[in-house]
Formats: C-alpha cells, structure tokens, sequence
C-alpha cells in the first residue's frame, strides 16, 4: 500500500524537473520609461467557500436561482482560453476550490492545469485553503489553514506553485498579526481591498496604497502591502464577464457598433488617473470579480482587443500587458520609489459614516466557539497522532477535520456572514470531521494504552459530552465510566473537571485506582434550554493532566433506579429558586473574596492576600440595533446601535452560591433569557462568568434588533486606552475616538470603538489591570475610563445590505431563538507579573482540557492492570513561555514541529528574553534524529539570507553538531521539519 503511494507522488516531481518558468520567471517586459505607464492585467477570479450557496454548490454550479456560476466551469474554460495564447495569464487563490477540481477531473484535464502551471502561465496567489478572515481567526488556526492549503500545492504542483504573494481581496478589515505572519509565511507582498473609507482616501491622496507594513516590533518584520483603488474590480466599462452588462469591444467597421476609439480613450483616462494615486509608473487592474471567468472566453477575447488597440492608439504612453501580482510585485520593486511605513491595523473597518464593519466580530456565537473548539481538538488529535503513529505518514484519516476547519476559517464562515443554510453546512462538515476525528482518537488512546500482551479488552469507545449544556449520553447510561482528560498544552494542566452526572451519589478513582475526592452538586439549569436529557446533577473532581497528554479517571455512581425520583426534583428546582431572598452577600475561594450587592449584582473584588479591594461591577445589558428606514441598519456585518445608552437586562438578579471544597459558584438569572454562573476554583485568582444569554426577544410587530452585551466597571483610571489582541497574538493599544493613520470622525461613538477581542482585552493603570480573556472572537470595547464590555449575541431582522441578504436571526434548536454559552475569565493584576501571566492564561484557555468519557465494563483494578491510564508525550518539561504550536505527521516518520515564544517583549522585562530550547530527548515515544528549518507554511526552506541570525546559528548547530539547541525570541515562531526515530 505505502509503496504504491511512494510511486504516484514521485510522478509529478519528475514532470517538475522539465518546468519551463514559474509565473515569477515569466514576467512580461514593461516600459522603464518614466512617462511610461505600465498597466499589469491581473485575471483573477474571487471565489468564495461558502456564503449564498455552499462551497459544493458554488463548486458544481447548482442552485443557479441564487447565483448561476459554477468553480468548476471557470477552471474548466480558463484551461482552454490560456493555452490558445501563451503571453495569457491568470491568477488562482483559493485552493480549497483548486483541491475539488482537481479530485473530479481525469489525470488528463489534471496535467493541462500542471503544465500551466509549470510554464508560468497561472500563478498561484495566497495560497491557503481559504482567503481567512483577520478578525475572528485564531493565529493556530490561520497558520493550519494556510498551512493546509500550502502543503497540498506543494505537494501536487511543486515549486512553481508556491505562492509569492499573499491575497486578501475581500476580507473585511485586516490585523497586523496575520501580516506578520504572511512574512514568516515567505511572501514578498500582501495584497487587499477593504480598508476604512478615511484611511483609503487619504492613501490615494498622498499615493500611499502601497506602503511597507511594520508587523512586529520584536521580529522586525515587514510587508509590502498594496491596497486596491477600485475595490477588486474592473474599471467600470471594462466587465467582460458574462454576468457584465458593459459592450464588448467591438472593432470591425464593416459592422455596426464600432466602439474602439470610445474604448480606448476611456481606458487612458481611467489609467491616468489610477496614476496619480501611485509613486512608480505601475499599476495593477483587476480583471475579474466574484465567481468570474465561468466563461473565460468573454473576457480573453475582448482583453487581447483591449492590449492591442491601447498599445497602438495610445501613443506610447501607456503600456498594457497580461501580468500577474508576483510580476507586479517586481517591477514595483524595481522602480526604486520610497514607501511610507504604517505600524497601526486597520480595523475596525468602515464603509461608511454609519457603516462600521464591527458587528460580525460577535455574530453567529456558538458556531465561532464550534469553530475554535474544532480547531483545538484537530491539534491534539494531531500531536497525539504524531505521538502514536509518527510511522503511519499522513493516511487521510485526519483529513475531513483538517479540511473543515480550514473551510470555515473563510472570510463568510467564521465571520457569520453566510447565509442560514450555508452555516449549516459548515457546521455539517465540522461535524462529519470531528466524528473522524473521535474514531481516530480511539486508535491513538488505544495504542497509546496498550500494555503489550496484558492488553486483552477492548477500549471503550470515547465519546464527547456536550459539558456546556449538562448532558452526557455515557454517564447517562451506564453507571460505571471513565473521564479521559487531555491536555494539549506544552504545560501540566490541573483542572476542577465537571461531569453531568444523572445519579446523586458517584465515587471517583484516580489513574491508579485509588478513590479521590469528589462531590456532587445540583446542576445550574434554567429553562434557556430545553431540559430534555440534561443531567440534575454535575460531579466535580481535580484532575491534573501532563503536558501533551492524557489522564483517566474512573467513575461509579449508583442505581438507575434513582433517576425517577429526580426528574420531578429536578422541576421543581427553578421553581424554589425564584423564592430566594436576594441580599448584600459575599463569596470567597480563599484568594479572592466577591461582594455582591442586595439587588444581587457583583460590586466589588477583595485581594485576600494583598487586602486589596476594588469596585467590580459586572452586568447585562444591550443595545437596541438600528432597524430599517433610518439608512444603514444592523446586521451580520454591521453593528449599528440606536442611540449610545445601552439597556440594562435587568435591575435585579436572583443569586445562589453553591460551594463545595474545590469550587465555588455564584448563580445568577437577570431575566428569562440571561442568566450566568461565576466560577472560581479554591485558591485561584482566575474568575470564571459562565454565561447564557437567549433566546433574545423577538416582538410579534416590528421586532426590535438587539447586542448584548457584558460589561465590567472597576476603578482603574484607564485614560481612554485600552489594549486588545490581534489574532491572539501581539496586543494592540487602542485609543479610545481616535485613529493613528487618518483623522477620526464621531459619526458612530460605539460601534466605531469596537474591535476584535480573539482572546483578551484589558485596561490599565499605574497600579494595576483588569483583563478579560473570551472563548471565542467578539467584539468588545473600553468605551468609558475604567470599563469593559464585551458583544456575547446579538439577534437582528433586517438585513444590512452587504450582500448576505438575510437577516442576522438565528432560530437555534427550538425555532424561538438562539441560545449561546459560554465563558469570560477575569484577572486582576498588580505589577509585571500579572503581565506574564496573562499571555501563559491566554494559552490555558485555548487549551481548555478535553474531556471525553467511555462506559466502563471492567473492573478498575483490571483496566488498571490492562492499560496505561496516563500519558505524556514530553519526556522533559519545556519552559514556561515556549509552546509546540503544532506537530504533525507529514511522512512516515517525518513531522512538522512549530515552536512559539509566547511572550512579547513589552510584555515584561524578566521573562521576555531569548530561551534555547533543546530537542535532545524532549519527546517520550521517539527521538529526533534531524531537524531542518523550514518557514512558517512548511513549505520551503529557509533562505539563509531570510533567517535571523539566531534561527540561523540554530540551524547550523543543527546539522553540524547534532546539537538541538534552538534559540527562542520573544514572539519567535519557527517551523521544523524533523526526521524521528520511535523508541521502542
Ligand atoms: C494620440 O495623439 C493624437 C495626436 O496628438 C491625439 O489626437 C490622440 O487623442 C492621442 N490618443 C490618446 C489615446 O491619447
Ligand atoms: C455547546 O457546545 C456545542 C459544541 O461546541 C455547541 O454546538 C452548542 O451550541 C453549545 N451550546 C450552547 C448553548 O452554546
């Protein structure tokens, strides 16, 4: 089987060998003449995985009634258009379309689109499975889908294929961390569209659009980015496409109709003033637009017209040419010209004095925290992966999951800006990949378990339990079960682990089979959700688990026939609940102590400790959102408020502490659909605000769009600033009415504040900090001096016309309205160590444990003695602020490793510093026996002239010495590829 598979792949790298020239080598000749403006063509299509239709449908060109195009046609014709002409190109992104045309294509139509490839004719932009969105995406999860997307071209196509620019056309808005990465990624220019309607006026004013952007301060790196005029269109009068309008090009005088003149006097008007916008004398038109090209012909016909007339009649001042982004990229950088230098982001990102692009940061809320959990559970599956089957190479059986989370990373998936029907079907293929997923998991607990020839049980199969929702199948059934908990993390992780549990009674055993404590508490359950199958009680228990690892634990509750009895308990409980007597009342962990007030909102924090208290006010409310009728309402993109008060949910909360010696927790209801639990294990100072929020009222007539959102108020004197992270990497600082690179007009005082929050936000003073991390993007804000909030839903029903057509309102599982949960953890922090702290709190919360559960059919002591109940893949412990971002199977016995610096180095001045980390011995199932540095995709060595000098030491120690030393900057990333040995 392997052998074959070894064959097919060596195909095509004998074709690579006779490649002409890749697109880059191929660049058509241009004018160096100054008065000579040169006009680079770029064909290119904008296809989108997924927003009206889904990404089949778009793929095969069914449900033409909503748009009747088809990916798989434009392939198709562009093949046959390019190899009529060799001086034609065109330009692919999205490979993710590029993958399912060539899976339904002969080797035949397969080896047109190769040697197209091979002599330059098509270049491949971007390059990932999808054009990502910059503002809800996680940077593990942009580096796996660009990483994704790469190593498939690479390994189909080879060199020539390996994209030189990066290419965000549509993405709206775009984070300084993705272009740092974009850098590590290899690429020489970032190209994109969208960009607050001030900044891009001002950049056309003072030709600006293309600018080098500073990335990071502890890299140095930098980008060329370029910014488009004309959104990513074609000058108006040019549309060649068949679903244009605009007239073809019409040049036969015997015929009625002749337009050549008319044509080509508007274009020279139009390119001249394109010029006065740029420094050099290049520009960049894009031909083509969304899902164009499905008919290629249209377009090549008319634009050879349009380079051989302009080129004749324009009297050599302007030169027009088939080009692609790469060779415009060269001749720009050739023209020597002096770029401006940005260092800010460019969000939030804006259309319009009313149009601000901030409301999808929130939108769609359980399917963001789908996504990011999704993500998370592939990264363990494939470190553990690597840790069970490093032989096995990459056999497919992660790749629907590695597909699907790349998938829904697009610009209209993660964002929430598809349709209804289309997030279905995201969530559909998250699912179908994560049922892969689950039975790979069994394989790897399997083989990772097994005592040799003393393994005679079977495993019991893993199933995961919806823990946010209190229900649990496993522990449901059967009396007797594991909890399997894993911990992706490079760090030991000791968690409070919760367990729906259906009995009253349950004894836990630890990995050893010794019992340990635990107890056993009255599940928080409000009628938000459907109480069907939801477990009255929740087990808790402290599990520490290791480093890239995993623990199980062993449960045995009582008697089924308990379970009757509890379900009419169970009702009654709400009931019971709203007889509570609120009054002034404080909770304490033993590290912190909350003082809740007599209406029953949090007031206040005690340091226990430090004695150090402050105000801590913590509160429901929201916005009411624009309708129609008033110009642009809110929406999916939008996130337009009437008027800048929000509405308190409520004015007063019912409040129940429940406390057991490992945690404890406030319960609180606001209102029928609000209610939330703080939580905070023993001893901790980490605050956990569990909340749960739907489904947002609908009105019968008229119905009203509402944000809602949480908001902490402290007394930290924050002055206006506050600090929020770009893709849960560097921090950004944010000034509060005020933009760095254009001038801020007050058109929208809330929504023009809000920003992406991936994973933190905080406030500051001289004395101290309050940061807030999410488990999933959000929007969020400072609006005032010592507050924060945070957008956790938000239900619209008008659309807010940006395409999607559809309004923003959800019906969830029961048609009334969708019901989100999920968490905000709080710190507080004095001094630098707080800082430290909180990108190390960062990663725990990424790596939230996971936690998956088996019936049990024998006894403990026989498992115990058939299985190993714990696991870590690290042999010995990696230092605090270096994390393995990734490791995956490649290649029988060859990984890719990414190792992180976590910290930056405003961070603080103790820990951010240069660490060596040693690969000598680090992993438990294998050692490495060759480590070789490749960029940030996997998919190219790094050029000596491109590495910095320490990752440049670190390689040649590598091959030299055989020393593993690998230095680590603050924010370093670097991305290995290793050949490994399994230790038998
Ligand atoms: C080229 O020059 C001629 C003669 O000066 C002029 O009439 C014509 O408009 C010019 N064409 C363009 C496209 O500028
Ligand atoms: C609980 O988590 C599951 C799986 O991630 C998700 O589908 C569901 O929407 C979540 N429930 C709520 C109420 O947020």
């Amino acid at each position: 089987m392997r052998r074959q598979a070894l064959v097919v792949a060596l195909l095509p790298i004998v074709f690579y060998a006779s490649a002409e020239k890749c697109s880059w080598q191929n660049c058509p000749s241009y004018s160096e003449n100054k008065d000579v403006l040169n006009v680079h063509l770029i064909c290119h299509t904008h296809d989108d995985l997924g927003w009206l239709k889904t990404v089949d449908q778009y793929f095969w060109g069914s449900e033409r009634e909503l748009f009747a195009v088809g990916v798989q046609y434009i392939y198709n014709t562009v093949l046959d258009e390019l190899e009529k002409d060799p001086s034609r190109r065109f330009s692919f992104a999205e490979t993710g379309f590029l993958w399912r045309w060539m899976i339904t294509q002969t080797g035949n139509q397969q080896q047109r689109l190769r040697k197209l490839i091979q002599n330059g004719q098509i270049e491949i932009i971007g390059g990932g499975w999808v054009q990502n969105d910059e503002a809800a995406a996680h940077y593990s999860e942009i580096v796996d889908q660009m990483g994704w997307g790469l190593r498939y071209l690479n390994d189909s196509f080879g060199e020539c294929a390996k994209p030189k620019v990066a290419w965000q056309i549509d993405p709206f808005g775009h984070s300084k961390e993705f272009a740092n990465l974009c850098s590590k990624f290899g690429f020489d220019a970032l190209f994109f569209a969208r960009m607050h309607y001030l900044e891009k006026a001002k950049r056309m004013k003072e030709q600006n659009l293309d600018f080098i952007w500073e990335t990071s301060p502890d890299l140095k790196t930098g980008i060329l980015t370029g910014a488009f005029h004309h959104h990513y269109s074609p000058p108006p009068g040019f549309c060649f496409d068949r679903v244009c309008v605009d007239d073809p090009i019409m040049d036969n005088k015997e015929l009625e109709g002749y337009n050549v003149d008319e044509k080509v006097g508007r274009f020279v008007d139009y390119v001249q003033n394109e010029r006065t916008m740029q420094r050099h004398n290049h520009i960049m038109l894009l031909m083509g637009d969304d899902f164009q090209y499905t008919n290629a012909n249209t377009w090549y016909s008319n634009l050879d017209k349009l380079i051989k007339y302009v080129n004749e009649k324009a009297n050599k001042t302007v030169k027009v040419f088939y080009s692609t982004p790469s060779c415009y990229v060269d001749a720009v950088m050739n023209s020597g010209v002096h770029f401006e230098t940005k260092t800010d982001d460019l969000f939030p990102y804006a259309t319009g004095e009313h149009s601000f692009w901030t409301g999808y940061f929130t939108s769609r809320p359980t399917f963001k925290r789908y996504i990011r959990e999704s993500h998370a559970y592939l990264q363990l599956l494939k470190k553990l992966d690597a840790f069970a089957f490093p032989q096995q190479g990459a056999d497919g059986t992660l790749s629907k999951l590695s597909r699907a989370t790349s998938l829904v990373e697009h610009h209209d998936a993660i964002t929430g800006t598809a349709r209804q029907t289309v997030t279905d079907d995201y969530s559909k293929q998250l699912s179908i990949g994560r049922h892969q997923g689950t039975e790979r998991l069994d394989a790897i607990v399997d083989k990772l378990t097994t005592k040799g020839s003393s393994t005679t049980s079977h495993l019991p199969t893993q199933k995961v339990c919806l823990i946010n929702e209190t229900t649990c199948d496993v522990s449901q059934k059967s009396a007797d079960f594991t909890v399997t908990i894993y911990n992706a993390y490079t760090q030991p992780m000791s968690r409070v682990v919760r367990a729906p549990l259906y009995e009253k009674g349950a004894k836990v055993y630890n990995q050893h089979g010794v019992e340990i404590h635990s107890e056993v508490v009255k599940s928080f359950l409000t009628n938000q959700l459907p109480l069907a199958g939801r477990a009255p009680y929740e087990l808790q228990f402290a599990a520490t688990i290791q480093p890239l690892g995993f623990v199980t634990y062993f449960v045995k509750s009582g008697q089924n026939s308990y379970k009757q009895k509890l379900q009419a308990d169970h009702k009654s409980a709400t009931r019971r609940w709203k007889n509570l007597e609120a009054q002034e009342t404080t909770a304490s962990n033993g590290a912190i102590e909350l003082t809740f007030d007599s209406n029953g909102f949090l007031k206040s924090y005690t340091d226990t400790a430090s004695k150090m208290t402050k105000p801590l006010k913590q509160e429901y409310l929201f916005y009411h959102g624009m309708g129609d009728g008033m110009g642009q309402p809110t929406g999916a993109y939008v996130f337009r408020p009437n008027g800048t008060e929000p509405i308190a949910v409520s004015q007063t909360a019912t409040l129940k502490i429940v406390k057991t010696e490992m945690m404890i927790e406030i319960r609180q209801i606001f209102s029928s659909w609000v209610s939330q639990v703080i939580r905070m294990e023993a001893n901790k100072k980490l605050i956990e605000f569990q909340w749960t929020v739907g489904p947002i009222p609908k009105e019968k007539i008229n119905p009203i769009a509402k944000e809602v959102i949480t908001r902490f108020t402290t007394d930290i004197n924050s002055n206006g600033v506050f600090y929020t992270d770009s893709n849960g990497r560097q921090m950004m600082k944010r000034t509060r009415y005020f933009a760095a690179d254009y001038t801020y007009e007050n058109t929208e005082p809330i929504s023009a504040n809000y920003y992406p929050i991936t994973s933190m936000i905080y406030i500051e003073d001289k004395a101290s900090q309050l940061t807030i991390f999410t488990d999933r993007s959000q929007g969020g804000s400072s609006l005032k001096d010592r507050q924060v909030e945070l957008m956790v839903h938000r239900r619209a029903f008008h659309d807010d016309n940006f395409g999607v057509a559809e309004p923003l309102d959800e019906p969830g599982r029961t048609g009334r309205g969708l019901v989100a949960t999920g968490s905000h953890f709080l710190l507080f922090g004095e001094g630098e160590e707080a800082k430290v702290s909180r990108k190390v709190l960062a990663q725990q919360i990424f790596h939230e444990p996971f936690v998956t559960f088996g019936e049990l059919s024998t006894p403990i002591q026989q498992y115990i003695t058939e299985r190993k109940t714990e696991f870590s893949g690290l042999a010995t412990s990696l230092p605090t602020h270096i994390n393995i971002l990734s490791l995956e199977v490649v290649e029988e016995n060859i990984l890719t490793l990414r190792l992180e610096h976590i910290l930056e180095s405003a961070d603080d001045k103790l820990n951010s510093k240069p660490i060596v980390v040693d690969l000598t011995g680090l992993f438990s199932t294998f050692d490495i026996i060759s480590a070789e540095e490749l960029t940030l995709g996997a998919n190219e060595r790094i050029r000596q002239s491109d590495s910095d000098t320490s990752s440049g030491r670190a390689i040649n120690k590598l091959s030299r010495k055989n020393n593993f030393g690998v230095k680590m900057s603050p924010m370093d990333i670097k991305t290995f590829r290793v050949e490994v040995r399994s230790r038998q």
